[in-house]
């Protein structure tokens, strides 16, 4: 899909559909109006009849409408106008594009970038446009025989305002919002991509073929290499399993090399079985979303070196599958990280903070300003936040408020949880330095706790999105996040920085 940004007015827009908003009840919105005076009251009428009040989310085609120059007009109702916040243009918008693809327009020109909304500049609804819309032609279907259904008609999308003000900005947004869209949907399609092909060989040639599309370095361990540098712990993991694990590091360099760079760590497990603690069978074939952690710093990379960002940014990937074999490491086994510190691993389930620990030492080399992890790390964060927010967890609060702030403007929530070193006395070992488990409460802070004591060389924060990397159900499926959330982080950088 092409898009562009276009300043115009919407009454004289030829093509296959105009896209205009309505507030309830029956209120146009400024380019609704501009519209309508075309059509000579034509659109007032409609919303007098009462097929159309405008109600947020609703939509309504109309063809051929008189005095106007495109083929349709598509009116989308954002609720009432004092209401109008992120949220419902969000929806609005999702709603307009999900109305577009039913009708066979190829082209479409929305005037909705210029409607008031709480709190959000042109740039953001732009950019947020942009997303959704990609978000809406989303399909994973290549590993179906035949493609289902029709290929959606719509190709072009223009992005209208009456005014020619802000469009530099508003261009730069839209490339923006582009670019998240398009490290969304690698990070999906990896997510969604069968666990007998996105192996940990799978995503380390994946990492390959990003930096040779970018010119970015990229450096992978095998399973030797690891060996040598001692990480026992990501070791014991891949135990059990035929596929070799890989410990992949890529580097965008986007500023000067002495500006110490932020490392993001991802979560690759590309099946977590639990190992010898085995999962129950139900819903087990979702543990191939295992690796979103790993997906997104994949996503996010790539939407960074695609907007040539002025940052750097290193990414490293701990990857193997969990599997349980007579080779696999049992409850009770010890280990010991390249930290040097000891782990009594007493459930092989509790896999994640096992690799990650040896990967965070290994960010160590990159001297980092900021690590941030990234993994689908605890059932117990599904149950605290649903699935609606991230769970953040963070010993630094100037770098947890800053988080917290992308997340907000991302709209790709996180909500903090506390790190206190009250709770690191669940993790106490009879025979190790620290057990991998932390029993039942606060599951998802004891697990960020045993990653705590392999940061504290460097600024940390941990994203645990156990319950927002993917949707299950009918529906079920990888949803890209938190790629939005840790691109705006990075975004915001360079622009403190310029200031
Ligand atoms: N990958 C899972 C976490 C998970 C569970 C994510 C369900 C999404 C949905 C992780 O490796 C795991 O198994 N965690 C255990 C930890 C426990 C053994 C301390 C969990 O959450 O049950
Ligand atoms: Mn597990
Ligand atoms: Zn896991």
């Amino acid at each position: 899909m092409k898009f562009n940004i276009k300043s115009g007015n919407p009454g004289r827009q030829r093509g296959a559909c105009v896209v205009v908003g309505v507030f309830e009840p029956n209120k146009l919105t400024e380019a609704a109006e501009a519209l309508d005076k075309v059509a000579g009251g034509y659109i007032g009428g409609i919303l007098r009849s009462g097929d159309m009040r405008g109600k947020a989310g609703s939509t309504l085609v109309l063809h051929n409408v008189p005095g106007t120059l495109c083929e349709r007009v598509l009116l989308v109702g954002l609720g009432k106008e004092q209401e109008v916040n992120g949220k419902v243009y969000r929806d609005a918008v999702r709603a307009a594009f999900k109305a577009l693809h039913e009708t066979g327009a190829a082209d479409a020109t929305l005037f909705l970038t210029d409607v008031p909304v709480k709190e959000c500049d042109t740039a953001w609804k732009v950019s947020q446009a942009a997303i959704v819309a990609m978000e809406n032609i989303y399909r994973f279907d290549r590993l179906k025989s035949k493609a289902e259904g029709a290929k959606p008609h719509l190709r072009k999308v223009t992005l209208g305002t009456a005014s020619g003000a802000k469009l530099a900005a508003s261009e730069e947004a839209l490339q923006q919002g582009l670019a998240i869209a398009d490290g969304m949907n690698l990070a999906k399609d990896l997510g969604n991509l069968a666990p007998n092909i996105c192996t940990p060989t799978y995503l380390a040639e994946q990492a390959a073929s990003i930096a040779k599309a970018y010119k970015l370095k990229v450096t992978i361990l095998d399973q030797k290499d690891m060996e040598k540098l001692g990480m026992g712990s990501l070791l014991a993991v891949a135990r059990g399993s035929r596929q070799p694990a890989k410990l992949i590091a890529l580097e965008y360099w986007g500023q000067a090399k002495k500006q110490k760079p932020v490392v993001l760590v991802g979560k690759g497990i590309t099946f977590d079985t639990g190992g010898i603690s085995l999962k129950p069978a139900a819903e087990m074939d979702e543990m191939k979303y295992d690796m979103c952690g790993a997906a997104s710093v994949l996503g996010t990379i790539t939407a960074i070196a695609r907007m040539h960002l002025p940052v750097n940014v290193v990414g490293i990937i701990p990857t193997t599958e969990n599997m349980p074999g007579g080779n696999a490491t049992k409850p009770g086994d010890v280990v010991t990280s390249m930290s040097g510190q000891t782990i009594e691993i007493l459930n092989t389930d509790a896999e994640g903070r096992l690799i990650l620990c040896d990967a965070l030492t290994y960010a160590e080399r990159y001297e980092p300003d900021t690590v941030i992890d990234i993994a689908t790390l605890t059932g117990a964060c599904v149950i605290a936040l649903g699935h609606v927010a991230s769970g953040l967890l963070s010993t630094d609060d100037k770098l947890a408020e800053e988080l917290l702030r992308a997340s907000e403007q991302a709209a790709d929530r996180a909500w903090r949880l506390p790190l206190w070193d009250d709770y690191q006395e669940q993790l106490k070992s009879n025979f190790a330095d620290m057990a991998n488990i932390g029993g039942r409460a606060a599951g998802t802070i004891t697990a960020a706790c045993f990653l705590a004591r392999f940061t504290k060389k460097y600024r940390w924060a941990h994203l645990d999105i156990a319950g927002t990397a993917w949707k299950s159900g009918k529906e079920k499926g990888a949803t890209g996040r938190p790629v939005p959330l840790l691109t705006r982080f990075l975004i915001g950088r360079t622009v403190t920085k310029a200031r």
